[in-house]
């Protein structure tokens, strides 16, 4: 399985990764995740990407496709993988055109999950994220389900950020899925709707 996960902020992409992650265990590749992860380490990396996620910016192109090309060469990625958050924008969806020949690989789909603004603000408000291993769920929880690490609300999912997100999603990310539409790979599930009925249609349009 070598996919790409399209959708909004919010839309529920990492958390349909983790579950792919978890059933047909494949590299969860989020570019979200490295990046925070660089942040954290207080890395160069991390310096220069912090100032364009509390933004809601995407950070720049060169950055993050160093990123991906070097994850993606990992030997867990060999056997598959779920890009989520990446690529965002045509050129780094034609970057990773390139380094996917390179490595006589191709994508078998782009899966949009697709959600209504109004509902993504509300998710993302509510959203919170495990400090140790990225894994989310919603407010309440203050123990990871997975690890146990401490659960913390990222600074990017305050309501004036989300906003920025969102149209930064619809500018330049939202192109991609005519993108994907046109190599013939795209395919569609409606995420508003409870987790387990969505991955029930992702699966079934992956015909896993
Ligand atoms: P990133 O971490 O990729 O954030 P994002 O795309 O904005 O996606 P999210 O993680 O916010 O949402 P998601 O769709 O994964 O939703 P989730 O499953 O968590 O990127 C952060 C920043 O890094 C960017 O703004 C940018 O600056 C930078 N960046 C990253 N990649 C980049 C790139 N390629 N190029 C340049 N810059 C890049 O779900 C959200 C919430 O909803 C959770 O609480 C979850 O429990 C809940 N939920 C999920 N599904 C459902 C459901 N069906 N019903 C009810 N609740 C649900």
């Amino acid at each position: 399985m070598r996919i790409v996960l399209l959708g909004a902020p919010g839309a529920g992409k990492g958390t349909q990764a983790q579950k792919l992650v978890e059933d047909y265990g494949v590299a969860h590749i989020s570019t979200g995740d490295l990046l925070r992860a660089a942040v954290k380490a207080q890395s160069a990396l991390g310096v220069q990407a912090k100032g364009y996620m509390d933004a809601g910016k995407l950070v720049p192109d060169e950055l993050v496709i160093g990123l991906v090309t070097e994850r993606l060469q990992q030997d867990d990625a060999q056997r598959g993988f779920v890009l989520d958050g990446f690529p965002r924008n045509t050129d780094q969806a034609d970057a990773l055109d390139v380094e996917l020949a390179k490595l006589d690989m191709g994508l078998d789909a782009a899966l949009l999950v697709d959600v209504r603004p109004e509902v993504i603000v509300n998710r993302l408000s509510s959203r919170r994220t495990c400090h140790d291993c990225g894994y989310t769920a919603t407010e309440g929880v203050t123990a990871c389900p997975r690890c146990g690490g401490k659960m913390y609300q990222r600074d990017d999912d305050r309501p004036e950020t989300i906003a920025r997100r969102l149209e930064t999603y619809k500018n330049q990310t939202a192109p991609l899925i005519e993108y994907y539409r046109g190599h013939g790979i795209l395919k569609e599930v409606d995420g508003d709707r409870p987790v387990g009925e969505v991955y029930a249609d992702v699966t079934s349009s992956l015909g896993l």
